[in-house]
């Protein structure tokens, strides 16, 4: 089995890629470092430095490779970036995955698994946030996402390429030792916390009058080994079974407040705090159901909030880039 990961330089596709390889898969990562790392590349892994807004690379790359599947990470990600460089996101994310799928079909390559988000939901009523649900996303990000799903959807059917959709929740965590989340600008909680702790930096904090139980956003969290997992299971279900979208998620939510307890106790280290005011599309509470992803993939995640945000602490304490 042969996957070729794109984004494979970037904080999930490399625990991915890591993980792959140790179940013997050969991978080659396509990365145009934009926001990835080289040094985040797992050592057996083929690495082609290419955009994937350049097809002819692309396409150049998968020819050389002739990959079963495809990981597609590749994407820009920042959900404030998006609201003031849309086209960025329409460009990266719709028309980089066209392209994806172009250089798989004409590369003999029909099977998918699509890093999709919790921002297609928008801002929906009610939790948890079932596959069910219609999707109304509010930044151009979820926006762009939605696009490539149903784009995705759309060509599979018209030439049988076999997809699963994974619509992540809050990844965190660092896994195998020496791979973490190294994000710039860094938007993520978790790491913004342990900066802000191991570092004396305060950490904004945005709303603290949402109807939640200390006033501050609830969301929910699943470890990156969970999600490397949860790819393992979805590229076996995505060439045996019918397509189909999962959210990947923990079922349950953390407010902000909790996490930089919970950050304060892993790192010892008082969290200096600023309230600010609520951001424009940032919903109250985001958890979202995993049963589908349990009926269907046999999948559901094994690792806590402690042991995100204690291996991240590790990967904080001790990154290279
Ligand atoms: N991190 C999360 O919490 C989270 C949650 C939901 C969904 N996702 C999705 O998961 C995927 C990976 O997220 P991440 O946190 O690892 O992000 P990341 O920025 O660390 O990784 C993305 C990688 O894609 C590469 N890339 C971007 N545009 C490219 C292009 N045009 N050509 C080639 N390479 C390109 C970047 O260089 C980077 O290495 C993204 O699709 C993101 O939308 C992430």
């Amino acid at each position: 089995m042969k996957v070729l990961v794109t984004g494979g330089a970037g904080y999930i596709g490399s625990v991915v890629s890591r993980a792959l390889l140790e179940e013997t898969t050969e991978v080659a990562i396509v990365d145009n470092l934009a926001g990835g790392h080289r040094e985040a590349v797992p050592k057996g892994a083929r690495f082609y430095r290419t955009d994937i807004l350049e097809k002819k690379n692309l396409s150049r790359a998968m020819a050389r490779e002739r990959p079963d599947a495809v990981m597609h990470f590749a994407a820009s990600m920042q959900v404030g970036e998006s609201m003031r460089e849309p086209l960025k996101y329409y460009r990266n994310n719709v028309l980089g995955t066209a392209n994806v799928l172009e250089a798989m079909a004409e590369n003999g390559c029909s099977a998918i698994v699509f890093s999709s988000t919790a921002a297609v939901y928008g801002t929906p009523k009610t939790m948890p946030i079932t596959e069910d649900e219609v999707p109304k996303p509010v930044n151009p990000y979820g926006s762009s996402k939605l696009a490539a799903e149903s784009m995705i959807r759309e060509f599979a059917g018209t030439n049988g390429t076999k997809y699963a959709i994974l619509r992540y929740f809050n990844a965190a965590g660092s896994a195998f030792g020496i791979m973490g989340e190294s994000h710039k600008p860094e938007t993520h909680i978790i790491p913004m916390c342990l900066n802000a702790a191991l570092h004396g930096k305060k950490l904004e904090v945005f709303g603290t009058d949402y109807p939640t139980k200390d006033g501050t956003c609830i969301r929910d969290y699943v470890h990156v080994l969970d999600i490397a997992k949860a790819h393992m299971k979805a590229l076996d279900y995505a060439l045996k079974k019918p397509s189909d979208c999962f959210n990947i998620a923990s079922g349950s939510g953390h407010s902000v407040m909790e996490v930089i307890g919970v950050a304060e106790k892993a790192s010892g280290k008082k969290i200096k705090t600023e309230n600010r005011p609520r951001r424009p599309g940032d919903p109250a509470e985001l958890v979202a159901s995993n049963n589908k992803a349990l009926e269907k993939l046999g999948w559901k995640p094994g690792l806590n909030l402690e042991e995100m945000v204690s291996s991240a602490l590790e990967w904080e304490r001790h990154k290279k880039f």
